[in-house]
């Protein structure tokens, strides 16, 4: 934590007056170097664009994302009404649930291979959620961790306290854990966070995952719900036609494009399964534009199979209703 101090690599999004981006050279070059200079331009620049409507310069001004007061209604509404205790305990009552995923070409040595998936962890919400989150995994057998996105709470302004939140949960969790970016995240987030939190980003990239002298490959998108800039056809690009191919990306609104692909696996988040529904599950309100069916849980789309995690944490006002937040065992099986 000190180290990331003293190395001075966390910028802040500022804006003055004309909106300009201010932001340390150094992280540019770096981001340049690891993203190219036309990817970094188009997502600073929308991150710009986000982040002017939040500090109440665009004209969305009742947009929910952007809304502090609505957060405050909301808190004092529960209150006043005697739900927030309530609330607040079932948002720390993260669940283990276990999924399997049949997979007709996996490799041999991939039979039973555990895969932990975290979501929307936004662990600066509040400091008992990374402990909380740290003991439900404890017992967890797994062999390979990941996170679908969105670190931090909010979507804008100050992400130093998402950092070091992250930072100091990512201590408890053995290497390596790849991750992906999601709307709540800026690119910036790339760099702390693989120094100092030992996590690896896929953005629009891939890698192999080896067991054995076998390989499945793993991918990652950008996030394709508020800054729209993943690219499943720059991620596949050097992924062999017939590999067993598995997608991390923050919203399911992917499904079509990773079908097309011929995606065997794809692990979403995005959506926080409602974060406060009605009884039987029911979302009062959906970020994502897909089928209903795809906001929590397993589903599928022709031969894609996917899994949307209601969220490990959660934001807004830290309460859940009939819709508890979950770490998420995928179990890989041929067949
Ligand atoms: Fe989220």
């Amino acid at each position: 934590m000190e180290k990331m101090k003293d190395a001075d690599i966390v910028i802040e999004l500022k804006h003055d007056k004309d909106g300009a981006w201010k932001t340390d050279p150094e992280m540019f070059d770096w981001l340049v170097s690891r993203f190219g200079a036309e990817f970094v331009r188009d997502r600073l620049q929308d991150q710009i664009k986000h982040a002017n409507k939040i500090f109440d310069r665009g004209r969305r001004l009742l947009h929910i994302e952007n809304s502090e007061w609505v957060m405050v209604i909301l808190y004092w509404g529960l209150r006043l009404i005697g739900l927030y205790d309530r609330g607040y305990r079932n948002f720390f009552d993260i669940q283990t649930v276990e999924n399997e995923v049949f997979i007709k070409n996996l490799p041999d040595a991939f039979e039973g291979y555990r895969i932990l998936h975290l979501s929307d962890l936004h662990l600066d919400i509040d400091e008992n959620l990374k402990n909380v989150v740290a003991k439900v995994i404890e017992p967890v057998e797994y062999d390979l961790a990941l996170v679908t996105g969105d670190f931090r709470a909010s979507t804008g302004g100050s992400y130093q306290m998402a950092i070091d939140e992250t930072v100091a949960f990512m201590e408890t969790m053995p290497e390596p854990v790849y991750a992906i970016l999601g709307n709540h995240d800026f690119l910036e987030f790339v760099k702390p966070l693989e120094d100092y939190a030992k996590l690896t980003f896929l953005v629009n990239e891939s890698l192999p995952i080896e067991k054995d002298g076998e390989v499945i490959w793993l991918s990652g998108v950008d996030d394709p719900n508020m800054y729209q800039m993943d690219n499943l056809k720059m991620a596949y690009e050097n992924v062999p036609d017939d590999a067993v191919k598995i997608l991390m990306s923050h919203s399911p609104e992917t499904w079509k494009e990773a079908a097309a692909l011929g995606v065997d696996f794809m692990m979403s988040g995005h959506t926080h399964g409602g974060q406060i529904c009605l009884p039987g599950g029911i979302a009062l309100i959906v970020h994502a534009k897909c089928p209903r069916s795809f906001i929590n849980g397993p589903w599928r789309h022709k031969n894609l199979q996917g899994y949307t995690s209601p969220g490990t944490g959660g934001c807004g006002v830290p309460v859940r209703f009939n819709c508890p937040p979950e770490i998420t065992i995928h179990t890989l099986r041929k067949g």
